[in-house]
C-alpha cells in the first residue's frame, strides 16, 4: 500500500469526518506502533476471542467469522515471519492488524470491530501481555532462588562476619546470609502472584467506555482469554492501569533487593574484602590497571534499579490527573512497562549467573568473622548464663575485655585467663570456649537464627515450598 493510501486507510478507520491526513508532527507524537507492535500476539488472540463471541451471539455470520479467524491467522504468520508491513500512518498495532485484515479478506474485516473499541482492546491486550511478563519474571525468580539455595546449602556452616552499620557485628554463616535473600525473593514472588490475581479480569466488551447495545457475552470472552471473570464496570475496564502499576511496583521492590545483593557483591569482591571471587565470565579487566577485576555485572544490576523505579514513577505520574475514562495519555503506559520487564529479565538473569559463578573464599571469611571482637556478645551472654549477671553488667564486663584486647592489639581469644579474671573473677576456661566463631554461630539456635542446623532446616523448608509453589 502506498503512503497516501495508508493515510486514507487510517482516516477511513476514524470515520468520514477526517478528510485530510495528520500533520507530520502529529503522526510522530500520536503513533505508538514502534513500541506497541510487541502486543501483536495478544491483539490477535483478543480479536479471535471477540470474533468467536460475536458468531456465538449471532452478531456475526459464521461465514464472516471464519473469514476473520483465517485472516487473523495469516496476519499472525506474516508478523512472525517478519514480512508484515507495519505502518506509522496506521498509528498502532490494532489499526495495523485490522487494516491488513481488510486487505486480506475484504469487507468482513470491518465487522470485527462491532461491539468493541480500541479502548477495551488495548486494555485487554496489555493485561494479557503483563500477565505473561509476570509469569516469566516469576519463573526467573524461581531460578534465582534455586541458585541461592544451592549456595546456602553448600555454605550452611561457612562462618563470616555479620554487619550492622557495615561494622563487623557478630559472626553469621554465609548460608544464612544467602537465605536472607531467599526470603526477599520469596516475598517478591508472592507480590507478583498477588498482582496477577487482581490483574486477571477481562476489560474486553467494555467497548469505548459505556458498554454496548449488542447482546455480547463478556463471560465467554473472559474465559476464552484465561481471565477469571469480566471486569464489573465498563468505565473502570477501559481506564484502569493498576495492573501495570502493580507489576512495576513489585518489580521496583524486587530490583531494590537485587541492587542490595549487587552492592554486597561489589564490596565482597573488592581487594579489601576478598570474601568472594567472580570469574572472568562476570567481570572485566581495566585497560590501564592490569591488577583489576571489575564487577561490572553487579554494578549494572545495581544501576538498572534506577530505571525500574523510574518506570513506575513515570506511569504513576501519567495516571494521577486523568479523569475517567480513557485519555490518550494512557498510550504512554507501555514503554515504561516494557522497559521494566526487559530490565528485570536481564538483571535477574545476571544475578542468577553471578550467584552460580562466584567462589566463596572461606578462609578469608573465617579470618574476617573473628576480627573486630565479634564474639564480645558471646562472652557477655556467658556471664549472664553462668554467673547469673544482669545483662547490662555483663555488657560492661565484655566491653572492658574488648578494651584490654584492643590496647594490647590482640583478639579476645588471645587474652589469658588471668587477664580476664582481673576484670571479672568469675570467668573460667569454659567462658573462653565461647569466644570462637564456630561456637558463636552454633549457639545461635533461636528460630530464624544463624546456627548451621537452623540454616539447613531453612534451606529444606524453602526447597519444599519451591517445589509446591504455584506459579
Ligand atoms: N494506541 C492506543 C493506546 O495505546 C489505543 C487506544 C486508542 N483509543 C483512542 N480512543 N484513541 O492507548
Amino acid at each position: 500500500m502506498s503512503d497516501n493510501n495508508k493515510t486514507a486507510a487510517a482516516s477511513a478507520m476514524w470515520g468520514g469526518r477526517f478528510a485530510g491526513g495528520p500533520a507530520a508532527i502529529m503522526q510522530r507524537i500520536n503513533a505508538s506502533i514502534d513500541f506497541d507492535k510487541r502486543l501483536y500476539a495478544q491483539d490477535i488472540r483478543g480479536s479471535k476471542a471477540h470474533c468467536r463471541m460475536l458468531v456465538r451471539q449471532a452478531i456475526l455470520t459464521p461465514e464472516d467469522g471464519d473469514a476473520i479467524l483465517a485472516g487473523l491467522d495469516t496476519v499472525l504468520a506474516e508478523i512472525e515471519a517478519g514480512s508484515f508491513p507495519f505502518s506509522a500512518e496506521l498509528e498502532d498495532i490494532h489499526m495495523n492488524v485490522e487494516s491488513r485484515l481488510a486487505e486480506l479478506i475484504g469487507e468482513a474485516a470491518g465487522r470485527l470491530h462491532t461491539a468493541r473499541s480500541r479502548n477495551d482492546q488495548v486494555a485487554t491486550d496489555f493485561r494479557l501481555w503483563v500477565r505473561d511478563a509476570i509469569d516469566g519474571m516469576d519463573a526467573a525468580l524461581k531460578d534465582l532462588t534455586e541458585a541461592l539455595l544451592d549456595r546456602a546449602d553448600q555454605h550452611a556452616a561457612t562462618v563470616m562476619p555479620g554487619f550492622t552499620h557495615l561494622q563487623a557485628a557478630q559472626p553469621v554463616t554465609f548460608g544464612h546470609h544467602m537465605m536472607a535473600y531467599v526470603e526477599m525473593i520469596g516475598r517478591d514472588r508472592s507480590r507478583l502472584t498477588d498482582a496477577r490475581k487482581r490483574l486477571n479480569e477481562s476489560p474486553l466488551g467494555s467497548a469505548a467506555l459505556a458498554g454496548t447495545s449488542f447482546p455480547t457475552d463478556r463471560h465467554f470472552t473472559a474465559a476464552e482469554l484465561g481471565f477469571d471473570r469480566p471486569m464489573r464496570n465498563s468505565l473502570d475496564g477501559v481506564s484502569d492501569r493498576d495492573f501495570a502499576l502493580e507489576f512495576m511496583s513489585a518489580s521496583a521492590i524486587c530490583a531494590v533487593h537485587l541492587s542490595r545483593l549487587a552492592e554486597e557483591l561489589v564490596i565482597w569482591t573488592s581487594a579489601q574484602f576478598r570474601f568472594v571471587r567472580l570469574s572472568d565470565g562476570f567481570t572485566t579487566g581495566s585497560s590501564i590497571m592490569p591488577q583489576k577485576r571489575n564487577p561490572d555485572a553487579a554494578e549494572l544490576v545495581r544501576a538498572k534499579t534506577g530505571r525500574v523505579i523510574g518506570d513506575l514513577t513515570a506511569l504513576l505520574i501519567v495516571m494521577k490527573g486523568l479523569p475517567l475514562a480513557y485519555s490518550k495519555d494512557m498510550q504512554d503506559d507501555k514503554e515504561p512497562v516494557f522497559e521494566a520487564a526487559d530490565t528485570m529479565e536481564l538483571a535477574i538473569a545476571a544475578m542468577t549467573g553471578m550467584i552460580r559463578d562466584l567462589t566463596v573464599n572461606t578462609d578469608v571469611l573465617r579470618a574476617a568473622a573473628g576480627a573486630g571482637f565479634t564474639t564480645a556478645t558471646d562472652i557477655a551472654d556467658w556471664c549472664v548464663r553462668a554467673l547469673r549477671m544482669p545483662f547490662r553488667r555483663a555488657h560492661h564486663v565484655a566491653g572492658s575485655l574488648v578494651k584490654l584486647a584492643e590496647d594490647k592489639g590482640v583478639g579476645l581469644e588471645d587474652l589469658s585467663l588471668a587477664e580476664m579474671q582481673a576484670i571479672e573473677p568469675g570467668i573460667t576456661d569454659e567462658a573462653r570456649a565461647v569466644l570462637t566463631v564456630d561456637s558463636s554461630v552454633a549457639s545461635r539456635t533461636s528460630f530464624g537464627g544463624t546456627a548451621p542446623i537452623r540454616v539447613r532446616e531453612a534451606v529444606a523448608a524453602a526447597r519444599a515450598l519451591l517445589g509446591g509453589q504455584a506459579p
